[in-house]
């Protein structure tokens, strides 16, 4: 069977973007493929985190994608740092990848910004890791967002040099399976900008854990256009709050824009956003729920982490095993 990887990190609060272009297509992967969804605390902190505050978002998240509906016995689900199997091919991928791969990287630039002297080495070598998270279990398909695609590409460079290098047929090119442009989340406040956690806007963004009343305010906030709806997605054009209102109502019902149009076409915003709200909340509301109950129970959180970590490194050992092997270590 085929085997999907995938990686969330435990930085900020869920929110809606991250569950509609993530998380959601995650669950209904499960099933297809044998599955591992990954925490990754590891590629975490090439950025500076406060340690509480990882250690809560870590069972924050988890609690959020079994709350969604991954269920832990299925798929293997866990996070990065239980398995040293990452951190282990990670290093040997350090000296496979060139400087000049990296240095092509647009999100170590971003993420950088302009004192890159000062970014952290992790940052830089954060794709190579992540080549790491993917190949050690000989992952096949990765399901990843448009902003994850030169990474990947990156894994593929990898994989095939270290085939090349060592003259093995080890490891399989990852496949991206690029997650749904439809659903790209924006801003509830600029439709023009990403929907993210670190927008200093609470207002600009749902998340997973907002009860009924603070979706209903968001919603209603949301900015929006004076003209009502269109009957037609032609007419979304040049009105990116309407067509990102509109791409959420369709996402959540399942829809197509055209078809989410069909029925609520026409209506005035001040309508619509009572329909949507009703929607995110009937959705959204029993993930919310099911979310608090389990972050109050660490200690069953705890329990899915390590018995995924335990099954994941069953997976890689061998692979490491293989590579160690090939690179010429001796193994005593
Ligand atoms: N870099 C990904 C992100 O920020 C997370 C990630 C880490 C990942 N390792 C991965 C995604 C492996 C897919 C496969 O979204």
């Amino acid at each position: 069977m085929n085997r999907i990887f995938s990686g969330i990190q435990p930085t900020g609060n869920l929110h809606l973007g991250n569950y509609l272009g993530a998380i959601r297509n995650w669950v209904d992967l499960q099933g297809a493929y044998e599955c591992l969804y990954c925490i990754v605390d590891l590629h975490a902190i090439t950025l500076w985190q406060e340690p509480d505050v990882l250690r809560a978002s870590t069972r924050e998240v988890t609690a959020g994608l079994i709350a969604a509906g991954i269920d832990p016995d299925k798929n293997i689900v866990f996070n990065q740092s239980v398995n040293p199997d990452h951190a282990t091919l990670a290093w040997v991928f350090n000296c496979v990848a060139r400087l000049g791969w990296l240095n092509r990287m647009t999100q170590f630039k971003e993420k950088a910004g302009k004192n890159r002297e000062n970014a952290s080495v992790g940052l830089y070598a954060y794709p190579n890791l992540m080549a790491a998270d993917i190949l050690a279990y000989k992952a096949t398909h990765v399901p990843v967002g448009d902003d994850q695609k030169q990474h990947l590409e990156l894994a593929r460079d990898i994989a095939q040099k270290f085939n090349s290098d060592f003259k093995v047929d080890l490891f399989p090119l990852p496949e991206p399976m690029i997650l749904g442009e439809a659903t790209r989340v924006m801003s509830l406040r600029d439709g023009r900008s990403k929907m993210s956690k670190s927008d200093p806007s609470e207002y600009s963004r749902i998340n997973l854990t907002d009860g009924p009343d603070d979706i209903a305010l968001k919603i209603r906030r949301a900015k929006t256009d004076p003209e009502p709806l269109p009957r037609e997605a032609a007419g979304l054009e040049g009105r990116p709050e309407a067509d990102n209102l509109i791409g959420i109502y369709a996402a959540l019902s399942r829809k197509s824009r055209e078809a989410a149009l069909a029925a609520v076409g026409g209506m005035q915003f001040s309508l619509f956003k009572q329909e949507l709200t009703d929607l995110a909340v009937s959705i959204l509301g029993p993930i919310g729920e099911e979310m608090q109950r389990l972050v109050k129970d660490p200690g069953y959180i705890d329990g899915v982490l390590r018995k995924g970590g335990e099954r994941a490194r069953a997976v890689s050992r061998p692979v490491i095993e293989e590579v160690y092997e090939r690179v010429g270590f001796v193994q005593p």
